[in-house]
């Protein structure tokens, strides 16, 4: 019996040397040390030894089970180690790879020149304000010297929310909300989204974009609004470009004109892009209202200013040579791509 117990510690190490997975192991230990395996089988057979043999025979089985059972775990725990290693290896990162690129995006033709346009107006010393696009009659047209009846709302009709609450036409109120918040001297622009009832082409949209501008301190001129708005022309355009002042009307500007630059395609001699004129309007702009003025609390006796309203998209669509309108609404990644 001796040697049948040491032939299955033989069989069952050498079993084990061979096992590479877990699974192996756990039918070695069922085979040798399960209810049904051949060290129990044994075991039952202890009733025919005599009583000196038993004990001897007792204590060597339960040594082998000891032994084998300690063989097996630790060939458990080798071979758990070592998945663990091949695991730790194969998932292995290494943080100093260059990363696959991310698509990034970048800024809308919109943004582009309205940023530029912010930068050259922030050089002259001006900060940016702003004005909700949901505005009041008042603000938008009211204190801006457009009072109900005036022909002017004929030109810019829009949505109304209420009687007195509308999408706001121009940039314009922002002026009367800087006015009534901040005493003189101003020098903000105002850029934003304004919003009118046009039927879209390629040089109308409902929805469109204004830069307003405010300059209100004592002594301010129309020589003031000129140089400011030529050296933004020449920032914009370069140096060689010139600025033309046309007289014209708006409620809320006396004097008032219209401004245009020297064609910056064909330096004013004449082109397609200025349809041969030579000039290329691109913003209105005068001295503040006196009544305007005196609307917000502001002393006209004391202060003047001037004021001036830019169409973002025409200086977008000008510089891209871009000739629908609509293009830049479609977000057309195929479009956008090529700026
Ligand atoms: N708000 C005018 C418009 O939408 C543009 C404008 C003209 C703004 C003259 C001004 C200005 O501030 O002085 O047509």
């Amino acid at each position: 019996m001796k040697e049948q117990l040491e032939a299955i510690r033989k069989s069952a190490v050498a079993e084990l040397q061979n096992a590479s997975v877990l699974q192996d192991l756990d039918s070695i230990r069922v085979k040798f040390l399960g209810k049904k395996g051949e060290l129990t089988a044994i075991l039952k057979q202890m009733g025919k030894l005599s009583a000196e043999e038993r004990p001897v025979i007792g204590q060597l089985a339960n040594e082998i089970r000891a032994d084998l059972e300690g063989k097996i775990s630790a060939k458990v725990d080798s071979i758990k180690e070592k998945l663990l290693e091949e695991k730790l290896k194969n998932e292995k990162i290494d943080v100093t790879l260059p990363s696959g690129r991310v698509p990034l995006g970048h800024k809308h033709p919109l943004s582009i020149v309205l940023d530029e346009v912010k930068d050259i107006f922030f050089g002259m010393g001006f900060s940016v304000a702003s004005g909700p696009e949901i505005e009041w009659d008042y603000y938008n047209f009211e204190a801006l010297n457009i009072p109900k009846n005036h022909p002017a709302r004929d030109t810019q009709d829009t949505f109304y929310i209420t009687e007195n609450m509308l999408l706001r036409t121009q940039t314009s109120p922002c002026q009367i909300r800087v006015m009534e918040k901040q005493a003189p001297p101003i020098r903000v622009i105002a850029p934003g989204r304004v919003y009118r009832s046009d039927a879209v082409d390629a040089t109308h949209s409902p929805i469109f974009h204004q830069i307003e501008g405010l300059v209100v301190d004592k002594g301010i001129t129309m020589a003031d609004l000129k140089g400011c708005l030529e050296d933004f022309a020449k920032s914009l355009y370069g140096e060689d470009t010139k600025i033309r002042l046309r007289p014209h009307h708006f409620p809320f500007t006396e004097p008032s004109c219209e401004i245009d630059v020297s064609c910056f395609n064909c330096g004013g001699k004449g082109c397609p892009m200025c349809k041969g004129e030579g000039w290329i309007e691109i913003l209105g702009g005068g001295m503040v209202h006196p009544k305007v003025l005196k609307n917000c609390g502001v002393d006209p006796e004391v202060y003047s200013g001037f004021a001036f309203g830019i169409g973002l998209e025409r200086l977008v669509m000008f510089r891209f040579n871009i000739d629908d309108m609509r293009l830049l609404y479609e977000n057309d990644v195929r479009f956008l791509n090529q700026f």
